[in-house]
């Protein structure tokens, strides 16, 4: 029985194989393959995005999966401990993950309330919905007086459910319930895929989709690709590091880098196909922005047979993806307070659970804020803050972290160096790393280079990239 990290003498590990496969595809399975990645590969030309955004996986997100196991796996600690133990200058390294991970948790688990809101709305009252889906939505969002159920009520059964895997530990906690929801979550895609694809009129999506239009792809669609690469396989946080760490010495990292990969991309391209035939099909303006998956998507439901039943298993699926992401961007944060502070699991979670809370709240409010009630602040006639929401998603997605894989990508290419990276995947010839020559040079030259640009693009060209 392995026990739950910050107990003392013993550290958590994953009891078996398959768990850890699963868990790590539940961290990357997220809010961002269902919603994020089928409005960008609309917008991107379709095929072609596809093409490119798979190759920029296959490469590069890849390269930056396996230096963040390695690193992991080999110290058997949090972000923090990890970086520190490999080299003490560097543990800041660490430490800009968890950050970044402890604001993204905030917001993440109010969308994670919306989903629940949505869930339950859909069997009680689809028609509210249907009548007029914006007002729908920013009535949640607290449109007539403040949003109880949208900002308080519902994002803490969301962080609720978050903290009590969580206090269960690695092992009984996260791992067991990955195993339930994951092969759920397939369930749901398979059936809402086929209901998307066989409606009347899908075949022009499906074409959309299946039909390369390079001209549609330039500089602005390729860092997009890049930067939902990085997002969708959950980079730049030291989560990795962290469920990482949980790994037993004798698995193979490689075969879990491609494996955790490969599900997370089929899950995107499935939601791909879930998504673009059903717009198509019901005529939906196909306008892919944040509120898409709350309001656009009611027309589609509204217009498709069975359409509240199909509604209400389409936010299960959003509920399930976004449950184990969170639980994962969480447990980065939770490891590194137990193991390097010193407190207990339970007393680990309440703290952040309540900090990011607060966090959270703001973030819902100044969506209202920005979306209906103008700016956020506004000091008297002139001086305008930008949202608080999108700022918190600017600082988080295109900021630290593309800034945090490159850090992790440098720190292993050159700090550590790459020769004790693949020591640590070939455990003393226990394995053959065959493709080791080839994941220095990435590692080294071409990640980083390609991180530096989506990050100077997102900040100096303000390019496109969420
Ligand atoms: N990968 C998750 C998604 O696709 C989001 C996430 C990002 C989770 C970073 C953990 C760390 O939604």
């Amino acid at each position: 029985m392995s026990q739950t990290p910050g107990d003392g003498k013993h550290r958590a590990q994953w009891a078996s194989s398959l768990g850890f496969i699963l868990a790590a595809a539940g961290s990357a399975v997220g809010l961002g393959n269902i919603w994020k990645f089928p409005g960008k590969a609309y917008n991107g030309g379709g095929a072609s995005f596809i093409i490119i955004y798979i190759i920029i996986v296959a490469v590069i997100g890849t390269t930056a999966m396996l230096a963040e196991f390695v690193i992991g796996r080999n110290t058997q600690k949090n972000a923090v401990g990890a970086f520190r133990q490999l080299n003490k200058k560097f543990s800041w390294v660490g430490g800009l993950g968890v950050f970044t991970g402890f604001l993204i948790f905030g917001y993440y688990s109010q969308v994670g309330g919306w989903v629940i809101y949505y869930i339950v709305s859909y069997i009680v009252c689809p028609g509210r919905i249907f009548a007029d889906p914006k007002l729908f939505f920013y009535e949640m969002l607290g449109q007539n007086g403040f949003p109880w159920l949208g900002a308080i009520i519902c994002p803490l059964i969301f962080m609720g459910l978050v903290i009590f895997v969580i206090t269960k530990g690695v092992e009984v906690g996260i791992e067991k319930i990955n195993k339930i929801l994951m092969p759920s979550l397939f369930v749901l895609l398979i059936i809402l895929t086929i209901r998307s694809v066989t409606l009347p009129g899908a075949a022009e999506g499906l074409h959309y989709l299946l039909t390369p239009d390079f001209s549609k792809l330039n500089f602005n669609t390729v860092l997009m690709a890049l930067g939902q690469a990085f997002f969708s396989l959950s980079l730049g946080m030291g989560i990795m590091v962290t469920y990482g760490s949980y790994l037993k010495k004798e698995e193979n990292l490689v075969k879990n880098v491609g494996l955790i990969c490969t599900l997370d991309t089929i899950v995107a391209l499935m939601a791909g196909f879930m998504i673009i035939p059903a717009v198509f099909a019901t005529g939906v303006e196909p306008g892919m922005g944040g509120g898409f998956a709350f309001v656009s998507l009611a027309g589609v439901f509204e217009k498709m047979p069975g359409g509240p039943i199909f509604g209400c298993m389409f936010y299960l699926l959003l509920f399930f993806a976004a449950l184990t992401s969170a639980i994962s961007i969480m447990e980065g944060t939770v490891a590194y307070v137990t193991e390097e502070k010193k407190m207990s699991r339970k007393k680990a979670t309440a703290i952040i659970g309540v900090l990011t809370f607060i966090i959270g709240i703001f973030y819902t409010l100044s969506q209202l804020y920005a979306s209906i009630k103008g700016i956020w602040f506004d000091f008297a006639n002139g001086v305008t803050f930008p949202a608080f929401g999108d700022f918190l998603e600017f600082l988080t997605d295109r900021l630290l972290t593309p800034l945090g894989s490159l850090t992790f990508c440098i720190f292993v290419g050159w700090v550590w160096t790459t020769k004790k990276g693949i020591a640590e995947v070939e455990r003393d010839g226990t394995y053959t790393f065959k493709l080791k020559k080839i994941w220095s040079v990435l590692v080294k030259f071409i990640a980083p280079l390609a991180i530096l640009t989506i990050l100077i693009g997102g900040m100096v060209f303000g390019l496109a990239l969420s």
